[in-house]
């Protein structure tokens, strides 16, 4: 049997009657968090007309390429990608070739021109409507779907999801903001928040399928609600959230530390589910650099919230966003962000080297003036500092119980199982697969950088 084909029971969910599947769509997202959920959603739209997913590139009648444009090279491997299929469409007319995504927004009818096999170019709003434009590409030859206006309306077959107990789930759209780096507010358009009531249906329907996680997406999380009539907040989300039978974990990507409120911060404190982990990009550690990067907050702002977060949830665990070489970055500037680190004790940072993207502020304004040498250098020694404070901090857990969702085997050793911990920790234990989607206790005994080893404690599965 194709496992790709077969699609799990809901439980207490009426969905529309399927299509007989009649052809196959091959996906893949580049990118962040939200371009895997959209991929996810615009097969879902697909599948109510006869088509199914499949991980084999080489059987779809459809690829579809879920692109990013965030810095330079993300965008270049999606051009050599697409370039590589020229001779297959040659030898298969029938094939489909689409981009969806923010380089599709970006380049938009530069795809098309440059690469002439290329069928559909879907913007970040329209992939709703995959199905329909699909067709018109068969029809009609090359379609261009770019507009931004307008709210995304959701449709979504939640049996359609890679991971049985976790899941995404998108509360707004778009951002109002303008960080001088930064290309997601053209790419993504302006914020349109979703209603309150249909995140929480959502999530309904996730919970009754399985699903114990819910990740909550939006470019910049935290304004969430600013824009509807009764201006629900994250906070309130998070709570009506918690309130769905089944969920206990609750995450949110991404918070710009400038909206950062104490009432977010309160609802995850009165919320343990959501109380373990919080990403927040600093992007930098110096107040001159982040002037530079209109980011709206200061060096002493951040560590306020850091120090808030801290009191109000004791042992989360903070993660960041950091980026080296951003124009006129002096050594001293760059020692602040490494000092950003040393002071804060993230659990977690992704370090981006600066890529000037076309029409924003930094690019136009400011000289890319440190070499690809010295970025190159500065990433290499705040990875260094980041792995020794990484297993300090999981050091510290040894002895302890941590509390963790069961993914299945473990990638490295399918001998194992892994799981993640409240904070994010991967962790890995012995046990039996049928765990996999349950919560359990772990006794920590060893620590690396990169995960938590131990113990499973006997009873404590739910
Ligand atoms: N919404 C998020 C940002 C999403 S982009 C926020 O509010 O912070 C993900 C990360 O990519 C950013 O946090 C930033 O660290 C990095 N990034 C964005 N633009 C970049 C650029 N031009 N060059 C290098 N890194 C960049
Ligand atoms: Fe980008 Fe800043 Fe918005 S990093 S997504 S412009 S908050």
């Amino acid at each position: 049997m194709d496992a790709e084909l077969t699609v799990p029971e809901a439980v207490g969910v009426v969905h529309p009657a399927r299509a007989a599947i009649t052809r196959r769509v091959y996906v893949e997202a580049f990118g962040c968090q939200m371009n895997f959920l959209d991929g996810e959603l615009a097969v879902s739209r697909l599948s109510d007309h006869g088509w199914a997913r499949t991980a084999d590139a080489e059987a779809a009648d459809l690829i579809l390429f879920n692109t990013c444009s965030i810095r330079d090279q993300s965008e270049n491997r999606v051009w050599s990608r697409l370039g590589a299929l020229r001779e297959r469409k040659a030898r298969d007319p029938g094939l489909l070739i689409g981009v969806m995504g923010c380089m599709a927004q970006r380049e938009a009818a530069q795809i098309l021109k440059r690469m002439p096999h290329v069928d559909l170019v879907c913007g970040t709003r329209r992939f709703q409507e995959m199905h329909r434009l699909v067709e018109r590409a068969e029809t009609e030859g090359q379609v261009l779907a770019v507009e931004v206006d307008g709210f995304v309306d959701v449709v979504r077959d939640v049996r359609i999801r890679p991971e049985r107990h976790r899941a995404y789930v998108s509360v707004m759209r778009g951002c109002d903001h303008r960080c001088s780096y930064c290309i997601v507010p053209r790419t993504r358009g302006t914020q349109v928040d979703r209603p309150f009531d249909d995140v929480v249906s959502e999530v309904r329907r996730l919970s009754a399928d399985g699903v114990r996680e819910i990740t909550l997406l939006g470019q910049n999380i935290n304004t969430y609600g600013r824009y509807l009539p009764d201006r629900p907040t994250l906070g309130g989300v998070i709570r009506a959230v918690d309130q769905v039978p089944g969920i206990e974990r609750i995450r949110f990507l991404t918070s710009n530390p400038m909206d950062i409120e104490d009432e977010l911060l309160e609802a995850m404190a009165e919320t343990p589910a959501a109380a373990g982990y919080l990403h927040f990009p600093a992007q930098h550690g110096h107040s001159d650099v982040l002037r530079r990067m209109y980011r709206g907050y200061s060096r002493e702002r951040y560590l306020e919230v850091c120090e808030t977060a801290r009191r109000l949830c004791p042992g989360i665990e903070l993660a960041s966003d950091l980026i080296v070489g951003f124009p006129g970055e002096t050594e001293e500037e760059f020692e602040a962000t490494r000092s950003l680190m040393e002071t804060v004790q993230f659990k977690q940072v992704y370090i981006f080297k600066y890529s000037p993207r076309p029409g924003t502020a930094a690019a136009e304004k400011l000289v890319d003036d440190v070499s690809d040498a010295v970025k190159r250098d500065r990433k290499n020694e705040l990875l260094a500092v980041q792995e020794r404070i990484s297993i300090a901090r999981n050091q510290r857990l040894v002895g302890t119980d941590v509390h963790v969702l069961v993914d299945g085997p473990s990638p490295r050793n399918a001998a194992r199982l892994s799981g993640r911990a409240e904070g994010s920790h991967m962790v890995i234990f012995d046990g039996s697969e049928d765990l996999a989607g349950r919560f359990i206790r772990v006794r920590v005994e060893r620590a690396t950088a990169a995960a938590l080893y131990g113990t499973l404690v006997p009873g404590s599965e739910h």
